[in-house]
């Protein structure tokens, strides 16, 4: 075994060991809306948390010299859209995690089409196989940097055509998401999928 008591390592190095670790992480792709315009980036500390009501994550960590835009502008207004980055958006999901000034709208300068959202005031990425409108249930602040651990409820969904039939099934093969691994350019694509059916409880309990 290679063991480290965290205790002796400093940040920068248990970054390393995490995001390397925890893979594929799926990838966020969030709107917000603030007084500078609409904005839009990616964070792969992202999942589902609950489903009663349905509740997503996503955590967001420090900037030198003040909150990341995404952060500024949840504290304007606490609703966002959380969007599934697949293959096909990947190059413009990347566009929008350069760091602009605030007030740069992201959507645009990736090439995004903006659409109004049914029922919070950010808009939303119509190329976007899946799109969460949210509601912020949640902010927490984390750690020394600090990470802003963002929790919201969604209250809408917007699915391309054929994601989703009647039964309520989502088709994850037509959303095609992209996973993100460690490193700078690490990425990953669903294209080794298997099943493992759930096993009984033994002597039928
Ligand atoms: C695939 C990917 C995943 C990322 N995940 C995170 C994350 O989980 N948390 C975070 O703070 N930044 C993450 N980033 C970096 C942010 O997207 C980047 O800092 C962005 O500029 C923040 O934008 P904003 O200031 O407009 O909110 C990620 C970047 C990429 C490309």
């Amino acid at each position: 075994m290679t063991e480290f008591d965290a205790a002796t390592l400093d940040w920068q190095l248990q970054y390393k060991l995490l995001i390397g670790s925890v893979t594929p992480r799926p990838i966020a792709l969030v709107t917000t809306l603030g007084s500078r315009g609409p904005n839009a980036a990616p964070f792969s500390f992202f999942n589902g948390v609950g489903t009663d009501p349905a509740m997503l994550m996503f955590s967001v960590g420090a900037r030198e010299g003040g909150a990341k835009d995404t952060i500024a502008n949840i504290l304007e207004i606490p609703e966002f859209v959380v969007h599934i980055v697949s293959d096909a958006i990947k190059e413009k999901m990347n566009v929008c995690a350069i760091d602009y000034p605030r007030g740069v709208n992201e959507i645009a300068e990736a090439g995004f089409t903006a659409l109004a959202s049914k029922k919070v005031r950010p808009p939303r990425i119509a190329e976007a196989p899946v799109a969460f409108e949210c509601r912020l249930l949640q902010r927490l602040e984390l750690g020394r940097a600090p990470y802003h651990v963002v929790i919201g409820e969604v209250v809408y969904y917007h699915f391309h055509e054929g994601i989703v039939d009647e039964r309520f099934h989502v088709d994850v093969g037509k959303i095609n998401p992209i996973g993100r691994l460690a490193g700078r350019g690490g990425y990953t694509r669903i294209t080794d999928r298997f099943e493992m059916a759930r096993l009984p409880v033994p002597g039928g309990r």
